[in-house]
């Protein structure tokens, strides 16, 4: 069976992806969309605007879900969606969609890339990133990547998942795997405060006894509180 890099695969993958979409939802139940408006009610407390970006948006599984929340909670003037993905196949599955939000085709494949688009699109408020550092071998460039898209003191909301063997996927009419790599919680808390985050809330979720997923809230420290 095919063995495809995450680029490859998802865009592969992408006219797929939605028949999944229940599979992803049940490994958290709700609990991401929770995590991501408990980060927005703190930040809408203390800032008149928001952007928020979904970082690996994918075709917009949770993305989609929060832009029709925006409109119906009336906050379509003090938050700003982003969604972003280094998938072409994906970014247009979402942008075909789903309404009210900003697209981009982007690699957090390093820091600087990160940096680069920040400097030109704005620096988010508020970063998801759901089953997506699960594709990365060295996950201190993810944390990186993120840190670089955010403001001091803005949230990120994210999960990791086991990977001791790569899930079977259909594709275009073919079964395939997307590189994945085993990261355990424990490495993402320490890389993540190495980027410079401070861990809020971790939640982890099981299935038969075995943890499937944990959820992981940050705040970005600010280097120059003064
Ligand atoms: C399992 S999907 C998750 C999509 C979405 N976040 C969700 O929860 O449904 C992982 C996504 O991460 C994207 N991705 C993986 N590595 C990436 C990278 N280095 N830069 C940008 N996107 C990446 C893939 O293209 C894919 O759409």
């Amino acid at each position: 069976m095919k063995r495809l890099t995450p680029l490859e695969g998802y865009d592969l993958y992408a006219g797929n992806y939605r028949k999944d979409h229940p599979h992803l939802d049940s490994f958290m139940d709700g609990a991401e969309s929770e995590a991501w408006y408990r980060a927005l009610e703190v930040l809408l407390a203390e800032r008149p605007h928001i952007m928020a970006h979904d970082a690996g948006c994918g075709d917009g599984r949770t993305l989609g879900r929060w832009a029709r929340g925006i409109e119906k909670r009336g906050l379509l003037d003090r938050v700003t969606l982003w969604g972003t993905d280094f998938s072409p196949k994906m970014v247009s599955a979402a942008r075909g969609r789903i309404k009210g939000c900003h697209w981009g085709v982007l690699d957090f494949g390093t820091p600087e890339k990160a940096a680069a688009w920040a400097k030109v699109n704005g620096k988010a408020d508020l970063v998801s990133a759901y089953f997506v550092v699960v594709h990365f071998d060295r996950p201190e460039r993810f944390f990186r990547c993120m840190a670089a898209l955010m403001v001091p003191g803005g949230k990120l909301v994210m999960n990791t998942i086991p990977q001791p063997k790569v899930p079977e996927l259909w594709a275009s009419g073919k079964p395939i795997t997307i590189e994945a790599w085993d990261h355990s919680p424990e490495e993402m808390v320490f890389c993540g405060e190495e980027a410079g985050f401070t861990l809020e809330r971790r939640q982890d979720f099981s299935f038969q006894n075995e943890v499937i997923s944990t959820l992981l809230e940050w705040t970005l420290s600010d280097p120059d509180p003064s």
